[in-house]
Parts: C-alpha cells; structure tokens; sequence
C-alpha cells in the first residue's frame, strides 16, 4: 500500500505534530498538493466538518485523507460552543474573545463541567471512519498560562491543577482529546497495514 495520507490543515504545528506520531506516513497538507484556500466548515456537527474536508481531499486526491474538527462542550451551556467554537465571539476566530465570551456566560454557575472533542475523519475507498478523542475537565473562572493555543488558558483538565496553558506541552499532548482521536486513528491503520 501507498503510505501517503493528506491532511486537510496548512496548520504547521498539526502538521508536525501528527508526522512525530506517523513516521511510517508521507503525510502531506494541503499546500504541499497545491490547495491554499481553507475548506468551508459548514456542517451542524463536528463530525460533519471533519467529513466535509476530508471528502473534499479525497474526491480531489484520490489518495486516503485525513482531518480533524475540535469543539468545546461545556455541560451547562447544553454543550456550547461546541461546532461553534472557532467563531463564539464572531468570524475573527479570535481566541481572547472567544473566552472572554465564555467566561462572561459562565459568570456565577456552579458546574463548570467541560469537555474538548476531536472528530477525526479519515476517507479511503472503503468510505468514512470515524475517531473521537475526548479530555474532560473544567472551566477555569480567569486566565491563566501562556503555552498552548485556542482555549487552553481557560482549561483545568481533570487530574490536575492547572488550565493546559500552564500545563507542559508533553503533558498536554499525552492526554488531550487530539492525541485520543490520532491514538485510535494510529490503532486502526495498524490494523489496516
Ligand atoms: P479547529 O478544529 O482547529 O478548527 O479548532 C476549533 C476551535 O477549538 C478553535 O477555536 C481552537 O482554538 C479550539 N481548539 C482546538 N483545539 C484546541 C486545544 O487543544 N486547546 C484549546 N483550544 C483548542
């Protein structure tokens, strides 16, 4: 078999990061096969944009393809900002906002219960899989760190004291919902191979 997987991301730090955990792969992003443009995330789900994208390599490429759709649950909020967390405080994807939105709709409940969920979606031939990673934890009441992306100065994940910007990023990388998600991927193209 032809060990080249795409990957629907020009996010370099993704990118390296899954070519650590795959050294068996020649995985390629979406500039190295001449696509600059993002790909539309128009699905109601998490599992329906990582389909979206994924789908789009595939048809384009006809070589298995791979991609990923993180959101943050947060229970008391029925699960807000789940598909929406990217764009919770507008179209500028911007991440202080973003928690700065979170934290004022958080603003004296009790259960701060949350969770990050990847979706991955890996198209071949043989159709769609799925893989889902989860890390649950809590919604810190203030910001605090400054390792990390996103969201992660705002979550204390479970077992520990501190939000993932405080946290190593080794540390982080073992348990979170991305390294979940690409660890059953990993299981499942060794069975493949
Ligand atoms: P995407 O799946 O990379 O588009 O991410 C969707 C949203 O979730 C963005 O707002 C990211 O900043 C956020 N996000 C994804 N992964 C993480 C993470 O590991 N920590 C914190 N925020 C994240």
């Amino acid at each position: 078999m032809d060990n080249t997987l795409i990957f629907a991301t020009n996010n370099l730090h993704k990118l390296e990061e899954i070519r650590l955990i795959l050294p068996d792969f020649r995985i390629l992003g979406l500039k190295d096969i001449g696509l600059y443009q993002e790909i539309a995330e128009t699905g109601a789900t998490l599992e329906e944009n990582a389909l979206i994208k994924a789908s789009y390599l595939y048809d384009k490429t006809g070589l298995p393809s791979l991609s990923e759709d993180t959101g943050l649950e947060v229970f008391c909020l029925n699960l807000a900002p789940g598909v929406h967390t990217a764009r919770y405080a507008g179209d500028s994807k911007n991440p202080a906002l973003n928690m700065d939105k979170l934290l004022r709709e958080m603003l004296g409940k009790e259960d701060r219960k949350a969770r990050f969920r990847t979706v991955i979606a890996y198209v071949t031939n043989d159709g769609v899989q799925y893989f889902e990673g989860l890390v649950n934890g809590e919604i810190a009441t203030l910001k605090s760190g400054n390792k990390g992306f996103g969201y992660d100065p705002i979550f204390i994940p479970d077992g520990h004291e501190k939000t993932f910007a405080d946290l190593d990023a080794n540390i982080k990388n073992k348990i979170s919902h991305r390294a979940n998600a690409v660890n059953k991927l990993i299981d499942f193209l060794k069975i493949e191979k």
